[in-house]
């Protein structure tokens, strides 16, 4: 395929960047287009863990990937730099892969300290997100083209280390050239739209912050959302299917469920298929990628949800929505075929309940555990 979007289906953190690491072998860019150092991708190589806030979740070892930070980003310039230099120490040629577009915007350190005095009851992950795209629409946002005019400090540094800085518009004729992975960032009920206001980040979690970043031309031939077999949350608002005491803190414990870019413990709880049929709907997702099998190995039948009490029509029905269960029968183990089948029934129950084909699923956190189903 030669252009898709790999989006957050629900919260976030369902595995973006895993998968996109998987995928990005076959595109010539990937490209973020919103949210900023929130954002945390984690990556499996060669079994070290790396955690991206800002840099495309590209397999560094193909020469051939290039990254795109799109204008619909805020940027930390600071973060930024600290990523190509970290991931430099073990893959060439970091920083000249990767181009920033100048109007994208940036977080300068009032945005974050703001974060820390305000957020209270948003349990923002304090990088400055909200208060660089509050700036933003007040219009008296900073953009990375300004600071390049006034011989910037980062941007030099940046620069040094290969980075180029080149909008949309400019490599226009090179992208319609070329296979474009279009990288998510948050979950469509973190989108500032269609989330669950006021409980949202600010940025794009929608295939509409491809379009609003420059790429309004370019045809997507396919929308993953990603979801994990179960539900997280990191922050505060409504979360209908969660669980509380002891079995939350055995989920958490086998999923590894701590925010990869806070360390905060995630809220967990059990797969919300009519939370997921909404956010496909909002997102504009038409495939999904289901992860995370391996930790439900050995737990029996699960609980999923498979309606609310109520209809959803706006954001606000998630508040207070009340989930009807169904269990479906669970898998023994993770690699061997009676436990493939579990899986694809799994998947199967999935399909049929929200109509949207699931076409992968992980069964861990290395390449090889990502299969097309
Ligand atoms: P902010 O984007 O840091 O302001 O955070 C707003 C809300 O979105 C908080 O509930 C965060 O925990 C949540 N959030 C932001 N980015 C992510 C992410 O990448 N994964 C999961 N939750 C996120
Ligand atoms: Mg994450």
């Amino acid at each position: 395929m030669r252009n898709i979007a790999v989006l957050g289906s629900l919260w976030g953190d369902e595995g973006k960047g895993h998968i996109t690491h998987f995928l990005s072998s076959q595109y010539d860019w990937v490209i973020r287009f919103g949210g900023g150092a929130n954002a945390g991708h984690t990556i499996y190589r060669n079994g070290k863990k790396y955690v991206h806030n800002l840099l495309p979740s590209i397999d560094f070892t193909q020469e051939h990937i290039k990254g795109f930070l799109g204008s619909g980003m805020v940027l930390d310039l600071e973060q930024l730099l600290k990523e190509v230099v970290t991931a430099e120490q073990d893959f060439s040629n970091v920083g000249s892969r990767l181009v920033v577009d100048p109007d994208a915007f940036v977080v300068l350190p009032e945005h974050k300290a703001t974060d820390k005095a305000n957020n209270g009851h948003i349990g923002s992950t304090n990088r400055g997100i909200g208060p660089a795209y509050a700036d933003k629409v007040m219009r008296k946002g900073v953009r990375v083209i300004d600071l390049m005019q006034n011989n910037n400090e980062q941007i030099n540094a940046l620069m040094n280390a290969g980075v180029q800085f080149k909008s949309a518009l400019e490599l226009k004729s090179e992208f319609a050239r070329s296979r474009l992975l279009f990288e998510g960032a948050q979950g469509i009920l973190l989108d500032l739209n269609h989330g669950i206001y006021p409980y949202v980040s600010c940025g794009d979690a929608t295939v509409a912050g491809i379009a609003a970043c420059g790429f309004a031309s370019v045809k997507l031939d396919k929308v993953y959302g990603v979801a994990k077999c179960y539900t997280t949350k990191v922050g505060e608002g409504p979360f209908p299917t969660e669980l509380h005491g002891d079995e939350a803190e055995a989920l958490r414990k086998r999923g590894n469920e701590y925010g990869a870019t806070t360390g905060r413990p995630r809220r967990v709880g059990w797969l919300d298929l009519p939370a997921l049929k909404y956010a496909c709907a909002k997102g504009g997702i038409n495939s999904l990628i289901v992860t995370k099998f391996d930790i439900l190995a050995g737990m029996g039948d699960i609980p999923v949800a498979r309606a609310y009490d109520r209809e959803l029509k706006y954001s606000k029905d998630f508040f207070d929505a009340k989930p009807q269960y169904v269990n479906v029968s669970g898998w023994e183990g993770i690699k061997d075929d009676e436990s493939f089948h579990k899986m694809i029934d799994f998947i199967d129950y999935i399909e049929n309940q929200i109509n949207i084909p699931v076409e992968m699923i992980s069964r861990g956190i290395h390449k090889e555990d990502i299969l097309e189903v």
